[in-house]
């Protein structure tokens, strides 16, 4: 069965789908995205992930491409003609297209694109079992990371270096020496006292969906939360580390920049908030 994509309108088979070479987000990456998890055939957190994709649209001053009711409509039907149970659903929308120029076009109207495919799940249960390896690299990144833009060359740097020296995800590291997040995940450890530690959402990280289901997880488990910013050299001595993201929901980190966290092994905490995740459920 081929895959299909949804492109301003029309379901056509994956190959053949495509926007105009000037379109605003093949040009200046003009544009804002989501990734929203699709189990038993349900999307996951739909509702956080279409807020989200509001409120990024509106920093930018970005219409939305077509009623949100109709947005949830193309969505289920996307994931419907690809028939997928487990996988992901992706959607971005651009400022539209219009003769290069820097300024807003005046009469452009926004793009849609929504793409669907299959969770690679033998990768993600071998990378839960096992745990990954993180790498720490400078966060290169503009300074509003919360709005979840298509520009993303920092990020896919950061993950190239990573992958180069054998590791699953970067680490981006601020000016002062903090960790910010992964380069499409939220970092997570669990320090010393065992309380659940991750940077407070605002400008410097985009607050995952994700993250915002674990901290309520963590909560209703009696697990002890703080939200402040930590620094590799904590991160390698603490006794968990995870990363968090809508695809995998919870992978965990045994090695940063190749010391072992804690034995080496995925720890209790992290394995416990992965199982209580999927009872949280969507929060209102
Ligand atoms: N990435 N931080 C960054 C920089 C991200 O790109 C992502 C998601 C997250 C986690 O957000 P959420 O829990 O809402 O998925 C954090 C997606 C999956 C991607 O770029 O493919």
């Amino acid at each position: 069965m081929s895959r299909i994509a949804y492109v301003n309108g029309r379901y056509l088979p994956h190959a053949e789908a495509g926007v105009h070479i000037e379109d605003r987000g093949y040009q200046f990456a003009d544009g804002v995205y989501e990734v929203c998890g699709v189990r038993d055939g349900k999307l996951m957190d739909e509702t956080l992930h279409l807020e989200r994709l509001q409120r990024s649209l509106r920093e930018l001053r970005i219409g939305m491409p077509v009623p949100l009711p109709a947005l949830r409509h193309i969505l289920r039907e996307t994931i419907r003609q690809n028939r997928i149970s487990n996988g992901m659903v992706y959607f971005q929308v651009t400022r539209g297209v219009a003769p290069r120029d820097h300024p807003f076009p005046k009469d452009a109207r926004p793009s849609l694109v929504v793409t669907a495919k299959r969770l690679n799940e033998g990768r993600i249960a071998a990378a839960v079992a096992s745990g990954v390896e993180v790498i720490t690299v400078p966060d290169r990144r503009w300074a509003r990371r919360d709005i979840k833009s298509i520009a993303l060359l920092p990020n896919i740097l950061a993950k190239q270096a990573a992958r180069e020296a054998g590791a699953y995800e970067a680490w981006l590291v601020d000016a002062d020496g903090f960790v910010t997040e992964g380069s499409s995940t939220n970092a997570w450890i669990v320090d010393r006292e065992g309380r659940l530690v991750t940077r407070p959402a605002g400008p410097d990280i985009l607050n995952g969906i994700t993250r915002r289901v674990l901290l309520e997880a963590a909560r209703r488990e009696g697990i002890e939360v703080v939200e402040r910013p930590f620094t590799p050299e904590e991160a390698k001595s603490a006794r968990e580390a995870f990363i968090s993201a809508s695809s995998a929901i919870i992978i965990p980190v045994i090695r940063i920049d190749g010391q072992p966290v804690g034995n080496a092994v995925p720890g209790s905490t992290t394995l416990r908030l992965r199982e209580a995740y999927s009872r949280v459920g969507e929060l209102s």
